[in-house]
């Protein structure tokens, strides 16, 4: 049997389950201790309660959480876009045309080099407190390119996404149909087998609603679950046919109708919002409220990638969900780690609950409402993943 490690002295823990702490949906536990045995959280609770054990943490007031579950990302590829960037924030405005920059740079880089940046943005990540992240394809655009980035990815991540179909590559530019047979026929072949999600830019300018369905479906036929990026920078059919497929998510949520907020609320599909994105481009925020008021589940994420949000840090996404987009911190908080646990549908990551995986995020601050309190302050003081200590 490994060893336990009673971790005590925690001002505030938030475990995710209600049915623990104080019956909100945090489930917070003031004056708290938790137990780690193995990879896995054993017990929470009151500190004067806790179970004997091998070893002891003294967790000195600081608030604990659970390690941030960033459920969108597109961590491989090269090169980066600071002109592009710059010209944004002088009136030019965001186009998915950009992506192309990113594909030509990826596709000259070595593997090696590839995986040099991934590790580079994913240790950056860790240290802000990210315990589990989602990555995809989509810089590569070739048979060849889009497996060799799932390949990559697949070595950092269980949850991996497909993302052939982020814009129709440059090399087909003047036959969109004949990228779309590509993308559901050899790549998606070459490209599955490394793969967890399927995920398509549906948007003017990337693909529409009929591409994007033969897409997903095409990918659901090869055991691929479908996640999609819907109504960023347009109204359009994405969010409903991302309910429709019962997808994990629809991520963005920027533009919606009143029948995309039904749709979302009376399906299983997650709502992730990315407001690294709008904070990047300049564009309007999507509208949290709206969304939670309808009883949506909301996800945040940092869609950390080199164009439209160049971003790993979720404690900044949520000090601009609260600020920004109306978020209370405790829903933002638990939209960071429960809200993109349930994007990825998963149960075992996000909490703090006897049988979850031991990720924990430790702050210098006594509770997680100073992520949103003290923006732009590097609060997270110590991470640990599967029981281990990593930063
Ligand atoms: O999620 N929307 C499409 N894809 C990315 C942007 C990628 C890029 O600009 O390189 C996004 O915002
Ligand atoms: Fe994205």
């Amino acid at each position: 049997m490994s060893s336990s490690t009673v971790i005590t002295n925690i001002a505030t823990l938030v475990t995710n389950d209600p049915a623990l702490g104080d019956g909100s949906p945090l489930g917070l536990i003031q004056d708290a201790a938790v137990v780690v045995e193995g990879d896995r959280v054993v017990w929470a609770g009151e500190s004067g309660q806790a179970p004997a054990t091998d070893h002891r943490v003294d967790a000195a007031g600081r608030a604990v959480l659970p390690g941030f579950v960033d459920s969108h990302s597109h961590l491989v590829f090269a090169g980066d876009r600071t002109q592009e960037f710059n010209a944004r924030m002088s009136g030019r405005s965001y186009t998915a045309g950009g992506i192309r920059t990113t594909v030509a740079a990826t596709r000259a880089a070595t593997d090696a080099e590839l995986e040099a940046n991934l590790t580079h943005y994913l240790t950056e990540a860790l240290r802000q407190g990210t315990t589990t992240f989602e990555t995809k394809s989509g810089y590569g655009l070739t048979v060849e390119d889009e497996a060799r980035a799932l390949r990559i990815a697949a070595r950092h991540t269980d949850e991996v996404t497909y993302l052939g179909a982020h814009i129709v590559s440059p090399d087909h530019a003047d036959d969109p149909a004949a990228y779309v047979a590509l993308v559901t026929g050899e790549m998606l072949d070459a490209c599955a087998p490394h793969a967890r999600w399927i995920d398509v830019f549906c948007e003017k300018g990337a693909f529409d609603g009929d591409q994007a369905r033969a897409i997903l479906t095409a990918g659901k036929a090869k055991g691929l679950h479908p996640r999609v990026h819907a109504n960023q920078l347009s109204y359009g059919p994405g969010v409903q046919l991302a309910v429709e497929l019962d997808a994990a998510s629809a991520d963005h949520c920027t533009h919606l109708t009143d029948a995309d907020v039904d749709a979302l609320a009376s399906g299983r599909t997650v709502a992730t919002l990315l407001p690294g994105a709008e904070f990047s481009t300049r564009a309007e925020w999507p509208d949290a409220r709206r969304l939670l008021d309808a009883g949506v589940t909301v996800a945040l994420s940092t869609d950390c990638n080199p164009g439209s949000s160049f971003t790993s840090s979720v404690p900044f996404c949520i000090a601009l969900a609260v600020r920004d987009m109306r978020m209370a911190p405790d829903e933002a908080v638990w939209s960071a780690t429960a809200g993109g646990a349930a994007a990825l549908r998963r149960t075992d990551i996000g909490r703090l609950t006897p049988g979850a995986y031991a990720d924990l995020a430790f702050l210098d601050a006594p509770s997680h409402v100073h992520l949103a309190y003290r923006p732009g302050v590097p609060l997270v003081r110590e991470v640990w993943r599967r029981g281990v200590r990593v930063a």
